[in-house]
């Protein structure tokens, strides 16, 4: 009993644990709403260079733990790191965001994880350092992107409103299409179990682009190349816990994802209920997310309804309290400070 109590929220409730007070992490928690974040960019000049430098990526991991005192610490680096291994060019402009060389075609991607190892070192150095710097009560989550999520950045070279490109792959050549996911399902695999390896506690695979797929398409670029990342990592690290986001994901979507992935957790977006999240899927998962990034910018009245409805929906059923996507850069940080308080009863 003692040493159960011991184990972090975070952890239990991946266990499928109802925990008081909920466990609370931020996607996007590390970011430009942090006064402290923008001074180490500023000094960095790049995010990219932040990414891969291990002392910086350290530093802005750990800045939001120190100042909100958050259940989980995730690590500073990008999903976009993946396809940077694989051998494609990425850069990031200020104000557009991602933007990535011609795919050459899947024959032409790296498949050597010498090479991976070496382009990806300063991640790996990153998640040792900051798990040796981060108090043993705090999980570190690893993360990667999912292969559909990674192969839209890839064919449309930067984030797209319908991903048109990528999904025009799939249909006018679905077998290229399928081995391209397949190929990025192994390396995102071995990328998970590289961080399992280097001190992560947790691993979230973020599919964000998810949402909108036929439900066919659904089934075959989503949930089965996310089944399979899963297989991948628990082949290594049968009981490492994994979190899943299909964001925008419909109810039937989440459902099958839920059920068929292998997942202990799935990350809710802003539209779903908590309420049917957690009675659709709370028996099978644990449950996490669903705030609006958008009342975390507002505060006020209607953050703090929002924040007790997630709550109240969510009792019975284990929850990690999150946002529904990433927090925003216009986030004002004390409205950070009031979530964190209020899931604890202290505010
Ligand atoms: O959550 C965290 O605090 C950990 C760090 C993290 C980042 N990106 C840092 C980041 C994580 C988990 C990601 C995941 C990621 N990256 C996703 C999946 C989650 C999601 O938001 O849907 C995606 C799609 C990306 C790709 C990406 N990286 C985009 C589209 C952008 C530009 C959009 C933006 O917000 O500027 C990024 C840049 C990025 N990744 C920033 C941060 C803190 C902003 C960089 C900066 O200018 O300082």
């Amino acid at each position: 009993m003692k040493n159960e109590n011991k184990t972090p929220r975070l952890l239990r409730v991946l266990k499928k644990q109802e925990v008081h007070p909920a466990p609370v992490w931020l996607m996007r928690q590390a970011g430009r709403y942090l006064p402290e974040y923008q001074a180490v960019r500023a000094k960095a000049g790049s995010f990219w260079t932040m990414c891969m430098s291990p002392e910086l990526a350290v530093e802005v991991t750990l800045q939001p733990i120190r100042r909100f005192d958050l259940d989980a610490a995730i690590l500073f680096s990008d999903i976009l790191v993946v396809p940077y291994a694989l051998g494609q060019t990425v850069r990031f402009e200020d104000g557009k965001g991602p933007v990535l060389g011609p795919f050459a075609g899947n024959d032409q991607l790296i498949r050597d994880d010498a090479v991976w190892a070496g382009k990806l070192a300063p991640v790996y150095d990153a998640m040792a350092r900051t798990r040796s710097e981060l108090s043993s009560d705090k999980p570190l989550i690893g993360f990667a992107g999912a292969p559909w999520t990674l192969a839209a950045y890839m064919l449309e070279g930067e984030s797209s409103s319908d991903q048109r490109t990528a999904k025009l792959a799939g249909y006018r050549d679905p077998k290229g299409f399928v081995e391209l996911l397949s190929i990025l399902a192994d390396t995102v695999a071995w990328h998970l179990v590289r961080q399992l390896q280097a001190g992560a506690d947790v691993i979230q695979i973020f599919d964000s682009w998810a949402g909108g797929l036929p439900d066919q398409c659904f089934l075959d670029w989503v949930v089965e190349p996310n089944r399979r990342v899963v297989e991948g990592v628990r082949k290594v690290f049968p009981d490492a816990p994994i979190i899943g986001f299909p964001r925008a994901a419909t109810q039937r979507g989440y459902q099958t994802y839920a059920a068929q992935t292998g997942v202990d957790a799935v990350s809710i977006d802003t539209a779903q209920s908590m309420g049917w999240a957690a009675s659709a899927l709370g028996g099978e998962v644990a449950v996490q997310g669903n705030l609006d990034p958008i009342a975390l910018i507002a505060g006020g009245s209607a953050l703090d309804a929002a924040i007790d409805r997630i709550l109240t929906e969510a009792a019975g059923a284990p929850l990690v309290f999150n946002l529904g996507h990433g927090v925003l850069p216009e986030t004002p940080p004390e409205h950070v400070a009031r979530v964190v308080a209020r899931v604890r009863g202290a505010a």
